[in-house]
């Protein structure tokens, strides 16, 4: 259970540890094991592949319900890299636990989109300044107010500045994310687009509003994967090549940052 912290003992012949700290119901970390700066894929298998790729000294934290998470270091700086599932409360079970139970204080949210505008073309880069939701959560959190879940302005400014220096094709402002990828109501989403909505996921309102509850700070990028304007849509091949790029970019945007613990901390 989130927030009691409480140990058991298993019998020797069960565990090579005779006794661990259960902090939180969906993550088997122990603590100290998670690094205070997590990039969020959706799909637990890019959390994989962004450890083996990109980071050193690799240690797989959890294997709960098969949401990989991992930590390493980047260029010297520790991170970790944890699937959230897919929608908003998936995503929300693990940053809450990320945030109250092991210390996160950088989160960026690497996952794709739909594009709803016709400036926004498959393969680029969203960078999301803040995201409409036509989800419960806030709805309910807030009852009468429309609360504006914001991206962290240095995070955002920081990706934006190395989109730009890496010559990457990339847009920054607001995105939806919606509670429905088969959506019934596709006109709402043509309306969003005469407001100026870039594109379309299913997490990123979630991240900023818990990220703000607990004085964090949080990120969403997101590679276009499929237009809604056109009904194009990107290869297995591209979206591994798009995602690459787009991991390497969250990885220097918080590596950019002095690093607050250390390496090895
Ligand atoms: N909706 C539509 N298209 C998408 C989405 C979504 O949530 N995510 C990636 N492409």
């Amino acid at each position: 259970m989130a927030g009691a912290r409480r140990t058991e003992s298993f019998p020797p012949a069960l565990t090579l540890t005779s006794t661990v700290v259960i902090v939180s119901t969906h993550l088997a970390a122990q603590p100290g094991d998670i690094a205070d700066t997590i990039l969020l894929p959706g799909d637990p298998l890019r959390a994989e592949w962004i450890a083996n790729t990109y980071l050193d000294d690799v240690v797989c934290y959890n294997r709960v319900r098969n949401m990989l998470g991992f930590t390493g270091t980047y260029k010297g700086r520790r991170v970790s890299v944890q699937g959230t599932g897919m929608g908003q409360p998936s995503l929300a079970i693990y940053v809450h636990e990320l945030l109250t139970e092991y210390g996160a204080r950088t989160l960026v949210r690497v996952g794709s989109c739909g594009a709803l505008v016709p400036r926004v073309n498959l393969r680029d880069i969203v960078i999301a300044m803040t995201a409409c939701t036509d989800s419960a959560m806030n709805r309910l959190r807030f009852e009468g107010i429309d609360f504006a879940p914001a991206a962290d302005y240095g995070l955002l400014r920081a990706a934006a500045d190395r989109a730009s220096a890496s010559g990457l094709p990339y847009h920054v402002g607001a995105i939806m994310s919606g509670d429905s990828f088969y959506n019934d109501r596709p006109e709402l989403t043509k309306r969003l687009a005469e407001y100026g909505v870039l594109a379309i996921e299913m997490e990123a309102a979630a991240l900023y509003t818990l990220a703000a509850k607990h004085r964090a700070r949080a990120l969403a990028i997101c590679t276009v994967s499929d237009s809604l304007v056109t009904g194009e849509e990107t290869s297995s091949q591209e979206r591994e090549r798009t995602f690459a790029a787009m991991a390497r970019l969250a990885l220097d945007t918080v590596g950019a940052e002095p690093d607050p613990g250390g390496p090895g901390r």
